[in-house]
């Protein structure tokens, strides 16, 4: 470990690695039952993602109702302000988890477990949790003589705590993922210039956000829909609260295919993804129209006809929705602005690789302007049990509806071994394989591969990665990965070496 060293313990059951939203709700199972247990988190709080992530705009994607621990304890007493929150109020809901369940007491916080001493550390009877998520760990772009850039450099994952005023700066903002046009579209007005670099347009989609009125909540807790919500979730391909269309979209009418679109578009967020038709995602056609309905409402938003082809080109970078498609609130509107330019890497990248962009930071000479080299999150070293991660989602579906019964899982997995006195579980190598070649079979009856720069398939860190670029998640929806993990608990934890 590094960082403060905890106190010697006489004796844990458990150690969870990580206080985010997995190991917290970990801690609380594992107490229940009976455990002594300890959380190590490299980070001065608690709420993982959201300690870390502070920079202007950061919020969820998922509408907040599903972005919640479903134990009633907790929902109970809490209201929440808008239908994605922004991170300032995921910060508060997790003081107050914490409070709730009164967790800090067994949380140590600046204590970074490393592989090394995290393979040798010895705590009797202990089980090693690892909840590190998919995407916690930063991931810095290899430009080259970065270290030598004049100006102020930032990453989304470690904006400083204390906020960072941008008012009349020459700001450059290398990324246009997830955290890229948060950003983007919350610094704009505030910057004297913006410079965006592109390297792949975002096929984002409006999220249509709106307050979370309190009296409805109310009425969701005492018409006991809040539990039904929690109960629905696991059942649905992406543990959304809705589902893909029930037949293709080339069985479907042109008319009703209008209608629809117009429908998902309208309600915003990720119904124009999740709620689409189910062959969007495996038949290439089909997935064109459903870009090019996206390429026509985008451009009907750029006042720039020139920044068309590189916002919403006829191409699509990618098909529709084979990457996670992000929220934005604003973001195609911002290129409209007399203060933002745009710089398409596309090309520049292929041709001359990183020095082009580190040759163009230099000629715009912001000696004293801020460069915020932002997103980009990899996962970090492989310990006992991986919630959620390690390299990718464990499943392709909302997190915070799968990590719950992940723990689940894993606490049943371990009142089981403790029962029958067994003190190690490892996975077999042939239940490993197994495992993988079903989800490689799986996805590729889907169009994943289709996607250069992907964190689903690891393309995303193939310039720096010797692992092969292949499916890293299970798409074949929640249902059908939870009765998995059943069946391996059923069958005595088949897959799994036990002594
Ligand atoms: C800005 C942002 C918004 C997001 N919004 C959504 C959303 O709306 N919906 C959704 O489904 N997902 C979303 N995600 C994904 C998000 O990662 C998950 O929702 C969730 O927060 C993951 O929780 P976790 O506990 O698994 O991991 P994390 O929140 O990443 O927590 C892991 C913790 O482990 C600690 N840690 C890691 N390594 C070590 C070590 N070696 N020693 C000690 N401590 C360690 C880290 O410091 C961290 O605190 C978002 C991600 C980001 C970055
Ligand atoms: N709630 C939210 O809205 C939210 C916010 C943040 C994060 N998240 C979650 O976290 C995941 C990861 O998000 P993220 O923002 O960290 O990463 P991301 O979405 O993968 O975005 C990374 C961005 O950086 C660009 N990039 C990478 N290397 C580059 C280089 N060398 N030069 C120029 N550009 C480069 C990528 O371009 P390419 O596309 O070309 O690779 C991409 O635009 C998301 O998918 C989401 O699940 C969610």
């Amino acid at each position: 470990m590094s960082g403060h060293t905890p106190a010697s313990f006489d004796r844990i059951d458990a150690l969870v690695v990580g206080a985010g939203f997995a190991g917290l709700y970990q801690l609380y199972r594992l107490r229940a039952l009976g455990l002594s247990v300890k959380i190590f988190e490299a980070a001065s709080g608690i709420g993982g993602t959201w300690h870390m992530n502070r920079y202007p705009g950061v919020r969820t994607d998922c509408e907040v109702v599903i972005y919640q621990y479903d134990l009633e304890t907790v929902w109970k007493d809490w209201t929440w302000k808008d239908k994605y929150p922004l991170g300032e109020q995921i910060q508060a809901y997790f003081r107050y988890v914490d409070h709730k369940l009164d967790l800090k007491r067994d949380i140590y916080f600046n204590t970074r477990v490393t592989a090394q001493n995290g393979m040798s550390l010895h705590i009797s009877g202990t089980f090693r949790l690892q909840v590190d998520s998919s995407l916690s760990k930063p991931l810095i772009p290899n430009i080259k003589d970065l270290s030598t850039f004049e100006g102020r450099c930032f990453h989304s994952s470690h904006w400083p705590q204390e906020g960072l005023d941008l008012t009349g700066k020459h700001v450059a903002v290398i990324d246009t993922g997830s955290s890229g046009i948060q950003v983007i579209e919350n610094i704009a007005s505030q910057v004297r210039h913006l410079t965006v670099f592109q390297r792949t347009p975002n096929l984002a989609l409006p999220i249509n956000q709106s307050r979370f009125d309190e009296k409805e909540q109310v009425k969701m807790k005492e018409t006991d829909l809040y539990n039904h919500i929690f109960r629905r979730l696991p059942q649905t391909f992406a543990g959304f609260l809705y589902e893909f269309q029930p037949i293709p979209f080339t069985s479907a009418t042109t008319e009703a295919q209008k209608l629809l679109w117009e429908s998902q578009w309208k309600a915003g967020g990720f119904h124009f993804w999740l709620r689409n038709y189910p062959d969007i995602f495996s038949d290439e056609t089909v997935n064109r129209e459903a870009y090019a309905f996206w390429r026509s409402k985008v451009r009907a938003r750029i006042r720039n006809p020139a920044l068309h082809k590189q916002l919403a080109p006829i191409i699509p970078p990618h098909p529709f929705g084979i990457k996670q498609p992000d929220l934005e609130q604003g973001y195609f509107e911002v290129f409209g602005r007399e203060n933002v330019s745009l710089v398409d890497l596309y090309w520049c990248y292929r041709w001359y690789g990183y020095t082009w962009l580190q040759r163009r930071l230099y000629r715009e000479k912001w000696k004293n302007g801020v460069f915020t080299n932002i997103g980009m999150t990899t996962s970090d070293f492989p310990n006992l049990f991986f919630v959620y991660g390690p390299q990718a989602p464990s499943v392709l579906a909302n997190s915070t509806s799968v990590i719950p019964r992940q723990s689940d899982w894993i606490t049943d997995c371990l009142k089981f071994l403790q029962d029958n006195d067994y003190t190690r579980i490892e996975t077999k190598r042939d239940a490993e394989e197994a495992w993988r070649d079903l989800v490689l079979e799986i996805a590729s009856k889907r169009l994943w591969h289709k996607c250069e720069s992907s964190w689903y398939t690891g393309s995303n860190l193939a310039s720096t990665n010797t692992r092969p670029v292949e499916m890293l998640a299970f798409s074949g929806g929640l249902p059908l990965y939870l009765e998995k993990c059943a069946e391996a608990a059923d069958n005595g934890c088949q897959g799994f070496e036990l002594s």
